[in-house]
């Protein structure tokens, strides 16, 4: 094996940190020493901190000899920060070399046109090992220090995944994909039975090659309800309670795959409880509290419920879900009913690996659901119409004891129903930057372990660096490339700073990558 990037020295970080402490809170702390032990653990936070003691006070109390420790500072000046990694819930690897192709498919002639033909071509060993090899590095380099993979549905190329993500000292979960009918025969599992065969094959490759799962741990990787038969789905659910390993598969991502899951599916048939997409997956007892589910576009409520009571997590995607025009997902809805919410790049599906993106896109799409955009208009409409009716009786009773104020009165709760509960939909800043990570990790079962700066966390982290908030005339040109796009101008406060990233940032501003 070779070496990945774990930290083999302690380690003190001093400056200014950034991350989420809650949905909606991010903390900032200043002049701060994070103290890192060789296991990549962060072993103490020492808040408003004169370096200059660390030497007498910090690294004795740690037992830390001071030759044995490297010190990385944040330039204050370069309006630098530490941020915790970013975490990708839901990617293909073998499809990275289609991002940006897709032109006007959606999702099920995408599949056929752009998607089965490439991933069937990765199970060349050769040429898989390119793209996985550079979907690792650009995923790093955006600061992505783990990643839900999904894979192909050949084992050794599959497997070649999971050593190139250890050696790389990347995250990840790697999924073996499971897919024995519907898709062309050229890329299909012979049987059920094969294709659980080749999934357990992989993961006792995985497990081999990383015991403990630090960096790369195997997940069970149904590809989604059209292209597993309910035999197949029947044996990973067992294989899932067998095992105890994580699921991640799509779900109601667009309506045409929607109306295939009912015809192929009917609860009959199945011996579902009902017969929405979640009765499906739920039937075959693949809806643990370690399930990845992708989309959930169109999910009703009936369904969240399901969801919610199995404790399985909602990966949104919503760079995909606008390229493939498969819908806007409603993350706030989706939040208020206690569902765990990451992001995903579901490259190439979406076009852009970066989770940074994800964030933005996944703040712009919120404000789209917020202009009455999502799917789940219609449904609301239908509701609220038997609301209005009901409402609009009593206010004509009302109208008929009072007067206009009765009217003005109607026209202001009809407002608040559609445009203030709208407005609920956006998502802020603190919120998307709370998915891509923190989030993410209760999505990816390292819930404590990441996604934070706290005592006992792994340090996983970027160095973010924005343009520095210099007199005009001070910069050489050939700064431009690294300084990236966000323009400081000195007078923002850290949490407008934070938000100028959000919204103009790109790879440029991560400067460096910790896993
Ligand atoms: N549903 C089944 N397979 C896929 C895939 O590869 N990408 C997306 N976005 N949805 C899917
Ligand atoms: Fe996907």
């Amino acid at each position: 094996q070779e070496q990945t990037t774990l930290a083999t020295r302690n380690q003190l970080f001093y400056g200014t940190f950034i991350y989420p402490k809650t949905l909606t809170d991010l903390e900032y702390l200043h002049n701060t020493a994070v103290a890192v032990d060789q296991n990549g653990t962060i072993v103490a936070i020492e808040r408003d901190y004169d370096l200059s003691q660390a030497a007498s006070t910090l690294f004795p109390r740690l037992g830390w000899a001071p030759d044995s420790v490297s010190i990385h500072s944040s330039l204050a000046s370069h309006n630098q920060f530490f941020f915790p990694g970013f975490i990708d819930t839901h990617l293909h690897a073998p499809q990275y070399p289609n991002v940006g192709i897709f032109g006007k498919s959606t999702l099920l002639d995408w599949l056929e046109t752009y998607t089965f033909p490439l991933e069937a071509s990765l199970s060349d060993p050769a040429k898989a090992r390119t793209v996985y090899n550079r979907v690792i590095r650009k995923t790093l380099s955006h600061g992505t220090t783990c990643a839900a993979y999904y894979a192909t549905k050949d084992v050794t190329t599959t497997n070649l995944l999971a050593d190139l993500c250890l050696r790389a000292g990347q995250r990840a979960l790697v999924g073996r994909v499971c897919m024995d009918q519907l898709s062309p025969k050229y890329y299909r599992d012979a049987s059920a039975a094969d294709s659980v065969d080749a999934t357990r094959e992989s993961i006792t490759y995985i497990q081999s090659i990383d015991p403990t799962g630090a960096i790369v741990r195997p997940v069970i990787t149904p590809r989604f309800a059209p292209s597993c038969s309910a035999p197949l789905m029947a044996e990973l659910g067992k294989l899932a309670a067998e095992t105890g390993l994580p699921v991640q598969t799509h779900i109601s991502e667009n309506e045409g795959e929607i109306a295939l899951v009912k015809e192929m599916f009917p609860a009959k048939k199945i011996g579902a409880k009902g017969d929405t997409y979640t009765h499906v997956y739920d039937t075959f007892g693949l809806l643990t509290d370690k399930t990845i589910l992708a989309h959930g576009v169109h999910l009703s409520e009936e369904e969240v419920q399901i969801i919610k009571a199995r404790g399985s997590k909602v990966s949104h995607c919503p760079c995909s879900n606008s390229a493939l025009t498969s819908g806007a997902a409603r993350v706030r809805w989706l939040l208020e009913r206690g569902i765990e919410v990451g992001l995903g790049t579901d490259m190439s599906g979406g076009y852009s690996p970066s989770v940074l993106e994800m964030a933005r896109q996944a703040a712009l799409v919120s404000r789209h659901v917020a202009m009455g955009c999502a799917p789940a208009e219609k449904e609301n409409k239908e509701q609220k119409e038997s609301e209005g009716e009901k409402e609009s009786k009593a206010k004509t009773e009302g109208k008929t004891s009072k007067d206009g104020n009765a009217e003005k009165e109607t026209k202001v709760n009809k407002a608040n129903k559609d445009g203030i509960d709208r407005e609920r939909a956006k998502l802020t800043v603190e919120e998307v930057l709370y998915l891509a990570t923190k989030g993410g990790a209760e999505l990816v079962g390292m819930k404590g372990k990441v996604g934070g700066f706290e005592v006992g966390m792994e340090w996983d982290a970027q160095l973010i660096g924005l343009g520095r908030d210099v007199a005009d005339g001070e910069f050489e040109g050939d700064e431009k490339e690294e300084e990236g796009n966000v323009d400081v101008f000195g007078w923002e406060s850290w949490p407008n700073k934070v938000a100028k990233w959000l919204y103009s940032g790109d790879d440029r501003n991560t400067r460096k990558v910790w896993v």
